[in-house]
């Protein structure tokens, strides 16, 4: 798996030293309020179990899963796979998110918890932030790191469902993603 990665974008030790800034942040702010955090599956599971863990505060933590990505590539669509929402009337949510790419994704899930469910504030939490042109106007409240706009996997992040369990977030070979490109192909030819 290591064999796959090109360079190492964030080591382990830079990222959990941020997440004890953002605990901080959050801690801070959702003090004595009613907190649900929300994470975003799957790709936020192991930033929301390192994250929570420095937040002493009272929340509770829901989960979503939405689907919207394939590959290297934003498909635009987005997908709640439960038919069930999060009961989150009068309480402050707040959405943990791997990466903000288009926004498309956290958009959609913002629009939604703000538009039916009757939440006093819905605001975002992103470990990483890529510096691309949005086509929707979205900023997440909280940012792990600003990262160019490369495709990266580990610390939760997927390609093709792998390299999630990788503990620093890295760049793929262009052979690695060439290769999982060519497999993809022949399981679904
Ligand atoms: P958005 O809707 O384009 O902002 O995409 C958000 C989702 O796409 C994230 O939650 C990730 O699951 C996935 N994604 C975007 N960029 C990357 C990346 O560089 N590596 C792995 N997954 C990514
Ligand atoms: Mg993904």
């Amino acid at each position: 798996m290591q064999a796959d990665i090109e360079n190492i974008l964030i080591h382990e030790t830079t990222i959990l030293a941020r997440l004890d800034e953002l605990a901080a942040a959050i801690t801070r702010d959702y003090a004595g309020k009613e907190l649900t955090v929300v994470s975003i599956l799957n790709g936020s599971f192991i930033f929301v179990a390192d994250l929570l863990r420095r937040i002493p505060l009272p929340l509770q933590v829901d989960c979503l899963s939405v689907a919207s990505y394939h590959g290297t590539q934003s498909t635009g669509a987005i997908h709640f796979r439960q038919s069930n929402l999060p009961n989150v009337e009068k309480r402050h949510v707040l959405i943990l998110d791997d990466i903000l790419d288009s926004g498309l994704t956290l958009h959609a899930i913002v629009e939604r918890f703000t538009a039916d469910l009757g939440a006093l504030s819905v605001k975002t939490c992103v470990l990483l932030d890529k510096q691309v042109t949005r086509t929707t106007e979205f900023q997440a409240d909280y940012v792990g790191f600003k990262i160019e706009n490369k495709f990266v996997v580990g610390y939760g992040l997927d390609y093709l469902e792998h390299y999630r369990n990788l503990p620093y977030v890295g760049v793929l070979t262009p052979a690695a993603i060439e290769r999982g490109a060519a497999e993809a192909k022949n399981k679904f030819a």
